[in-house]
């Protein structure tokens, strides 16, 4: 065989096809930070990527793009419905993020999780070269690596999980507990962004499986802990994924971006101070209570309405599964709110996009930006405040971050809040409006020297090194 000897396996390919009412197609980059991390990576790397075109019912031949091989899983609609919508996002996803939502547990839609799973692994068996690394990411794919094993016992086999690794409490409530380990046991090595996930998964593994795990602590890139497996040492490590720092610090010093900041802020009423916030619409995000934050803070008088403005852009995702429309009502409900209550006539306080934008944009966006928002209920990592932080290069503007997302243990600069507690919220967003220069400042240099040395290269690095080197060499 003598196929790519370096393969990602992931729910999407880094691009979406996208077909228009009058039969044209387009390709687009696909939502979510796990593209935004590892298409820049691999693309300078080359390799295949396996995965699905983000539509439903087709079938595309494999094809190549900047030098990466992209080779097309198809699902039916009914693995949509099922795998994608049903098992991964409103069964996985809500469980794992600490059950901010109530995961539903269907037979059914397990069934195709598993066969979707079989379908991935079969493909990237016939893909990958003899002796090839496979790297394997996140949620939906977490029985491919027994799966591929079984077939292709000469592959290097990685996986990464791009969201957090819940409780052993609440994992204990999934009816399937005992699959899911053993199928991600399957792997060489399985990280988890923190060591807290990893150690989470070790234990599991000793009391689901009966196995024999290590109990020291894991570190971070560094003492994974292991397990024996029918003979098999699988590492069990945290990587905290990153950006691509220096291509967005280049990008956002660009004349244009400038430019734009500037006209953003005029046409933003040229406001005293800017916030922002940027995230996929999900109920993990705290869109809502962010905005909740600001409205109180609106109402008692502690921010003008003439000093402020707030820019929401909200991606569309998942918008067929019920929570994500629960919370897209709920936003929009707080935002008409807020400008009702306070906006002028061309003058609302809220601007609220339900779009994505390009990446020269959106870096406009962050350098315009005075605060930066993201207040995450639970997230993996979150990539969108180390991007806003790779873009001041002018070492202005503040974060303010949620405790809750992976991020935080990494930006201790930023304000740091509990999203639970409103009044929390309030009071890092109004110390942020309030904060003088010099502080601000040195916030922003720390911030800019972790993220500037913590990039998506180290991390990819970090991660293939501790899998070791391809199977046949
Ligand atoms: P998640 O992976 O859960 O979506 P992350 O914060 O890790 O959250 O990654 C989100 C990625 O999507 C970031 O790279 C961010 O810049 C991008 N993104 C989010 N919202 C938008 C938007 N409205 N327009 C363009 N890009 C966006
Ligand atoms: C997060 C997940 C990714 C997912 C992305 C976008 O980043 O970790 O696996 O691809 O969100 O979500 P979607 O459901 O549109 O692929």
């Amino acid at each position: 065989m003598n196929g790519p000897d370096f393969v990602v396996v992931a729910n999407r390919l880094p691009v979406d096809l996208v077909r228009s009412a009058d039969g044209t197609q387009k390709w687009t980059q696909s939502p979510g930070g796990l593209v935004s991390a590892l298409e820049p990576y691999l693309r300078a790397r080359q390799g295949a990527w396996i995965g699905w075109p983000g539509v439903p019912d087709v079938e595309v031949d494999a094809f190549e793009e900047d030098g990466m091989l992209l080779q097309p899983v198809p699902l039916t609609s009914a693995d949509v419905r099922e795998y994608y919508e049903g098992f991964s996002n409103a069964t996985l996803w809500p469980l794992y993020h600490d059950v901010v939502q109530r995961p539903v547990f269907d037979r059914a839609w397990w069934d195709s999780y598993v066969r979707v799973n079989q379908r991935f692994a079969d493909q990237t068996a016939k893909v990958a070269g003899h002796g090839a690394t496979v790297w394997i990411q996140d949620y939906q794919l977490q029985l491919v690596p027994s799966m591929l094993r079984e077939m292709r016992p000469d592959l290097r086999i990685g996986f990464f999980l791009h969201i957090p690794f819940p409780p052993v409490e609440l994992f204990m409530q999934m009816p399937w507990r005992a699959e899911i380990v053993r199928g991600l046991l399957g792997a060489d090595l399985v990280g988890f962004h923190r060591p807290g996930g990893a150690q989470n998964f070790l234990w599991l593994a000793r009391q689901l499986l009966n196995l024999d795990p290590t109990k020291a602590a894991v570190g971070v890139r560094s003492r994974p802990g292991w397990v024996l497996v029918d003979d098999r040492v699988v590492r069990v490590g945290a990587f905290p994924i990153s950006i691509d720092s220096a291509g967005l610090d280049t990008l956002s010093r660009r004349p244009h971006v400038g430019r734009r900041a500037t006209e953003v802020r005029e046409s933003l009423g040229h406001p005293k101070v800017v916030m922002l916030g940027v995230d996929r619409l999900d109920y993990t995000k705290g869109i809502d209570l962010r905005l909740h934050a600001l409205h109180e803070l609106l109402q008692e008088g502690r921010v003008a309405p003439d000093d402020v403005a707030f820019l929401q852009l909200a991606t569309p995702s998942r918008e067929r599964v019920e929570h994500y429309q629960e919370m897209r009502a709920d936003i929009e409900r707080i935002v008409s709110r807020i400008n009702g209550e306070f906006g002028r006539v061309g003058r609302p306080i809220v601007h609220y996009l339900h779009q994505s934008v390009n990446r020269q944009e959106l870096a406009a966006f962050f350098r315009a930006a005075d605060i930066m928002v993201v207040t995450p209920l639970r997230d993996g990592m979150n990539l969108v405040c180390k991007e806003y932080v790779a873009c001041r290069h002018d070492q202005r503007g503040s974060l303010v971050l949620s405790e809750f997302a992976g991020a935080a243990a990494e930006l201790t600069s930023a304000f740091l809040v509990n999203p639970h507690d409103l009044d929390g919220v309030k009071g890092a967003l109004h110390a942020a409006i309030t904060l003088d220069e010099a502080e601000s400042r040195r916030r922003m240099r720390a911030l800019r020297r972790q993220v500037l040395t913590h990039d998506v290269d180290r991390w990819a690095r970090s991660f293939l090194e501790a899998l070791g080197p391809p199977a046949h060499s």
